[in-house]
């Protein structure tokens, strides 16, 4: 049979490269980004009790309404937008289907998304997938986007731009600047979606995150993704939602319904409930606790660690270590001295290597205690 790959490029990813390192060399996983502390016990005891609900068939395509008035509830709360949750809001598969599926519903042949390096994995595949070209754009050292290299790319062909704020891998938090620039871009190129990543957008320090929400001018030319996966420490239930209006959304909508249909109805049940127990604004809080000890903790090493304002990710440069390429000292790091990380360069379309790896710090208070002492050693 002739057969030939849709993503030639695609291999393994350096997620699972390291994960199933640290696995097999016994080593702490600061790689792939999930917190290894339990859930809330509020929520674990609300899981329980919806599976003797009648939770357990298809949920309406949207998201069950109940769901959908809380999240509208906490954007408003939030960002003080109002959002008419029957016709703006969809809850997805995590912000990976959000993505995938906005991509799929918004791009034509043909047409070109910016992204913007370094840049998260699920990006570029759905681009190439919609038959469109992927441009990607490095950000600046102080990983804030070139707004100049944006403008002079952007072209009657480009669709959409891509967003991520809170910026992983970097852990850099947009300056409200940055937002003024992206408002005057969209105003300059009126075919121009911003498709905004902000699976981060509570988890920010003492620069808060602005929300593409909060701006009057790009709410209605952006769609806006998030995850509960982050929000409340459930990586795995792969649960996350959409805001756009409701022009795109339609097309959004059309996209998901065949794609999934529906997400998990006992998660979104469970999350419904939830939310009437919690307060998203603390979290900034909780996981700054977490930046400051892993910071703390690696004071006396030789890492130099870059400003972490957002995300549960700290960048540490190893060039008073060694100058091999990241990826192999961060292969070599797991192998010799047990600690599992990210190489920052496979995040760049260019390979740009700057000697410098990606800690994730969603750890109990033990494992960043163990994992410190090791990376002090080095
Ligand atoms: C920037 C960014 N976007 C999207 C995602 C995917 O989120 P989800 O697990 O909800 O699909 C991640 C997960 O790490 C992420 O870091």
């Amino acid at each position: 049979m002739q057969f030939s790959s849709k993503l030639p490029h695609v291999g393994t990813t350096i997620f699972t490269t390291m994960s199933k390192m640290a696995a097999d060399y016994n080593a702490i996983n600061l790689s792939q980004g999930f917190p290894n502390f339990p859930i809330d016990p509020i929520l674990e005891e609300i899981v329980r009790s919806k599976t003797g609900e009648n939770v357990h068939q298809y949920a309406p395509l949207s998201g069950l309404p109940n769901l959908l008035e809380k999240i509208s509830e906490m954007i408003f709360n939030q960002y003080n937008r109002k959002i008419d949750p029957s016709s703006s809001l969809l809850v997805t598969a995590g912000a990976t289907q959000a993505i995938f599926t906005t991509i799929q519903a918004l791009v034509h042949k043909n047409e070109e998304v910016i992204i913007l390096d370094p840049s998260y994995d699920c990006y570029e595949s759905p681009v190439i997938l919609a038959g469109a070209t992927p441009i990607r754009i490095p950000i600046n050292k102080d990983f804030l986007p070139d707004w100049d290299k944006i403008r002079s790319s952007v072209s009657d062909k480009t669709r959409l731009i891509i967003t991520n704020n809170p910026h992983n891998p970097s852990g850099t938090v947009w300056k409200k600047k940055d937002i003024l620039e992206l408002e005057k871009l969209v105003l300059d190129f009126p075919n121009l979606v911003v498709l905004s990543d902000e699976v981060y957008e509570f988890i920010s320090f003492e620069n808060k995150h602005i929300s593409v929400n909060s701006s009057e001018i790009l709410k209605d030319r952006s769609v806006i993704v998030s995850s509960f996966g982050k929000t409340f420490h459930i990586t795995g239930w792969k649960i996350g939602y959409v805001v756009a209006p409701e022009f795109l959304m339609k097309e959004i909508k059309k996209v998901h319904q065949f794609l999934v249909f529906c997400v998990n109805s006992l998660a979104q049940a469970s999350l419904a409930e939830y939310m009437n127990h919690i307060d998203v604004s603390t979290l900034g809080r909780f996981y700054q606790e977490k930046r400051d000890a892993f910071r703390e903790q690696l004071k006396n090493s030789r890492f130099e660690l870059l400003p972490c304002e957002g995300t549960y990710f700290q960048l540490g440069s190893y060039v008073n270590v060694s100058d091999e390429s990241d990826v192999y000292f961060a292969k070599r790091l797991v192998i010799e001295h047990g600690v599992a990380t990210i190489p920052l360069s496979v995040f760049n379309a260019n390979g740009d290597d700057r000697k410098i790896l990606r800690f994730c710090f969603a750890k109990d208070d033990k494992t960043i205690q163990q994992a410190t002492e090791k990376l002090c050693k080095i």
